[in-house]
């Protein structure tokens, strides 16, 4: 369907929020509290725009485009509920940014910084709350806490964990654990979650298993990204606890060959980064791998198809050969197991 923002007509797909529409389009609204992951809430208000025929301005986040649609993203009226939105934000969040684990990668810091607003029409409130490092893999510096409900929404309604929760203090509302509780105490699954989806220094993985440079797969899944191999290793032990031994050799069979070998003589570095570990032991990963390969049925083996012989020789030619011994260097570099 057609819409029209500030004057430009572009195209959004049916279902989408406004929101969605119009970033897709490569044009900007700030926004905070919403993210690709989660049901929009429209808390935050930054994303607030004025459309024709509607009163005031409304959140872009929780409102549903239509054919035809006209909305102004530069007017006053939306302007103002933006700038007010981030001032009261401002006005409850820590001014030492360069302090922040997160500096240069906040969220909160691009929008204002975008916005070119500040909080100085404001009394500044300070809600200090105490770090809290005891927790393994997640430390929470809820001082800089903006409520916008990210973590608390992936903790809720995509992991379904239900740890997290917004808890009264006597210095406002902000996410916590109910109860006093520590993380391990509430049941928490040290998934990351909450972590990925903060868009302050809230909540940061303590560990430094969060790597900028690393995708987001990447990070949460810390031994696949070191096995030099990149198996897929949460997958092969999911189908070995449901007791899949082929399904699981095949998953490890499409990144090397060899798995019981690989499970007896590698020297599985994906254990240190495991995340287990900060919590008790790493998993047996090598071991799992071997278990996979002697339990599997081997009845992959009906589909190999075995060609008969050509009678026809390779023949390289003196730049083949150069070619290869090339590739076989850059194998070895590569790869420390087989050489
Ligand atoms: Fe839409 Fe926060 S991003 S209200």
């Amino acid at each position: 369907m057609r819409i029209t923002v500030d004057g430009k007509e572009i195209q959004a797909k049916e279902g989408s929020s406004v929101l969605d529409a119009v970033l897709e389009a490569g044009i900007f609204i700030p926004h905070l509290c919403s993210h690709p992951d989660l049901e929009a809430k429209g808390g935050c208000r930054l994303c607030s725009v004025e459309i024709d025929g509607v009163e005031g301005a409304v959140p872009a986040c929780k409102t549903n485009v239509e054919e035809g649609m006209n909305i102004t993203i530069h007017g006053e009226e939306a302007e103002k509920v933006r700038r007010t939105a981030m001032e009261l934000i401002l006005a409850t969040h820590p001014a030492d940014c360069t302090g922040c684990p997160k500096f240069g990668k906040c969220e909160l810091q691009s929008m204002y910084q975008y916005m070119g607003v500040s909080a100085e029409r404001w009394r500044k409130k300070s809600r200090s709350v105490a770090n809290d490092d005891t927790n393994p893999l997640i430390s929470h510096l809820f001082t800089r806490c903006v409520r916008c409900g990210r973590c608390i929404r992936a903790c809720q309604d995509l992991r379904g964990v239900k740890v997290l929760d917004y808890i009264k203090t006597n210095t406002g509302i902000r996410a916590g654990i109910p109860e006093g509780k520590t993380l391990k105490e509430a049941g928490c699954r040290f998934c990351g979650a909450c972590i990925e989806v903060c868009p302050t220094g809230s909540i940061m993985d303590a560990v430094k298993i969060m790597k900028p440079e690393r995708s987001y797969d990447e990070n949460i899944v810390p031994c696949k990204s070191i096995c030099p191999a990149h198996i897929d290793i949460p997958a092969y032990i999911r189908y070995i606890r449901e007791g899949d031994f082929d399904k699981a050799a095949a998953v490890i069979r499409e990144k090397v060959p060899f798995p019981e070998v690989l499970g007896s003589v590698c020297t599985h570095t994906c254990e240190n980064s495991c995340k287990r570990g900060e919590l008790g032991e790493a998993v047996s990963i090598c071991k799992l791998k071997r278990a996979a390969a002697t339990e599997e049925s081997g009845s992959w083996k009906q589909y190999v198809r075995k060609e008969g012989s050509t009678g026809k020789r390779w023949l390289l030619s003196e730049q083949d050969r150069q070619d290869l011994q090339v590739h076989i260097i850059l194998l070895k570099r590569s790869c420390s197991y087989c050489f």
